[in-house]
């Protein structure tokens, strides 16, 4: 580099230098300016609700007030509110209704189901003295007529002293027959009929008597056998789960 090179390069540097100053306050008022000019647009209208303070420093403690935003008839909108929520209570009460109801009806019985749950009984075909054994909701029962000889003794049993005590006209509605389930009340065997101590039913598995109104008398059997429910349709017909 020339000795004349040098000498305008170092005085451009010093010029650039005294400039400085100059530059870094055209800069400084340039956002000042842009403020400004921003002001005149319609934006400066715009009032923030959360600018307040003074010039460019807000109040940051300042909570702003939604009043404006607010619904003008609060009452309106509660009923409205109770409307929908009344509304939508009573739908799923009634949804809730058909569910439980539609539940109950697929486990009721169906009508083949009910049409065995009854069974009617010829009686005239039984003879004194001799034991019938019918097969009801899958259970055997034992249909007894009865003799006079054992009624009387099923009459005059000390039945207060039995281990479950009942007397035979609460077992019976018409003396002559005695109806009752064929089932042990020991653990569930089928007894064998004129059998046993008591001239009743015996039960073969463990033991069991039973006397000749069905009450346990010896044996592990703790209660007596069970009468079903039923009524005499007529005077020679009995119907069973009446
Ligand atoms: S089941 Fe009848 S005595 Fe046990």
């Amino acid at each position: 580099m020339s000795i004349t090179q040098k000498a305008a390069a170092s005085l451009a540097r010093q010029t650039a230098r005294q400039q400085v100053p100059a530059l870094r306050q055209t800069a400084a008022l340039v956002p000042q300016r842009n403020y400004a000019d921003s002001a005149s647009t319609s934006h400066a209208n715009f009032h923030s609700p959360y600018r307040r303070g003074t010039g460019d420093r807000p109040d940051t403690t300042h909570i702003p007030s939604f009043k404006k935003y607010r619904a003008g008839n609060e009452t309106g909108n509660k009923v409205f509110q109770y409307f929908m929520i009344g509304a939508f209570g009573g739908l799923s009460a009634l949804g809730a209704k058909d569910t439980v109801q539609n539940f109950l009806v697929n486990m009721s019985a169906s009508a083949d189901v009910l049409a065995q749950a009854k069974v009617e009984i010829d009686l005239a075909s039984i003879p004194v003295g001799k034991n019938v054994i019918v097969k009801w909701r899958g259970k055997p029962v034992f249909i007894r007529h009865r003799t006079k000889d054992e009624i009387k003794e099923a009459e005059d049993t000390d039945w207060q002293k039995l281990r479950d005590p009942q007397a035979d006209s609460d077992r019976v509605q018409k003396p002559e027959w005695l109806i009752m389930l064929g089932v042990c009340t020991h653990l569930g065997c089928v007894p064998i009929g004129e059998a046993g101590d008591f001239g009743g039913w015996f039960c073969p598995c463990h033991g069991s008597h039973y006397d000749i109104s069905g009450r346990a008398r010896k044996g592990p059997a703790p209660l007596n056998l069970e009468i079903p429910t039923y009524e005499f349709s007529s005077d020679e017909a009995v119907v069973i789960g009446a």
